[in-house]
């Protein structure tokens, strides 16, 4: 499994970025709103930053057709690495058909269903993106979605891969693995807990105890 980090701070990404793990990037409207910056600024930066990544997707509001491919044009000009998310709507797949006849990348977001992924998969989608943690907050199975999508995709050959999104603590970054999503993508917050540990903090600290002990005789 890959990860991206869902971030539109800039700050953040570069420091992820130095990690060396990162193969994108996922901005939505309100992480942007977040930034108060202007959107194609944002990007720009992004696409600079972390200038080796996959794929950086830049979400569309527009509601039809028309408006979601003249919305993507200024975004699509930053990069080939611009990849346009879209909502999942009968307009949005549309969209994603359009695209993809243009060779434009595309994410489908906000998938709380099996059936949305498929049918985001079949339009020609470059990844869908189920909600994990939306999901487990109405009470619903956000980890068992993924592996049903896992499953419908692997079953009929579907090359669109899958990002587990709304990711809310390192339980999901590991059970969204297990369920055979390509992709998760992270906010900060969850990549720094997943290197700590209070036994590895321990280790370290009790190697460098027994190492100046041995020094002095
Ligand atoms: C995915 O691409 C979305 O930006 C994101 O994961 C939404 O997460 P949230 O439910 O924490 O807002």
């Amino acid at each position: 499994m890959k990860f991206f980090i869902d971030s539109a701070d800039v700050e953040q990404i570069r420091k992820v970025h130095e990690l060396g793990i990162l193969s994108g990037v996922t901005t939505n409207p309100s992480l942007v709103a977040k930034s108060g910056r202007k959107f194609t600024d944002v990007l720009k930066e992004i696409v600079n930053i972390a200038e080796d990544v996959e794929s950086v997707s830049a979400e569309v509001l527009s509601d039809d057709v028309d408006g979601m491919l003249k919305e993507a044009e200024p975004l699509t000009a930053i990069s080939d690495k611009i990849t346009i998310k879209v909502p999942m709507t009968l307009e949005g797949l549309k969209a994603v058909r359009r695209f993809s006849k243009k060779g434009i990348p595309t994410n489908v977001t906000l998938v709380f269903s099996a059936n949305q992924a498929l049918m985001a998969a079949r339009a020609g989608a470059t990844y869908v993106s189920p909600f994990l943690g939306r999901l487990d907050d109405i009470n619903h199975d956000g980890v068992e979605l993924i592996e049903q999508i896992s499953r419908i995709f692997v079953f009929h050959d579907l090359d669109t891969e899958i990002i587990a999104a709304s990711i809310r603590h390192p339980l999901h970054v590991s059970q969204a693995a297990e369920s055979g999503a390509n992709i998760a993508t992270l906010p900060y917050a969850v990549i720094d807990k997943l290197v700590s540990h209070p036994l590895t903090d321990q280790g370290i600290e009790r190697f460098k105890r027994d190492w100046e002990q041995a020094q002095q005789g």
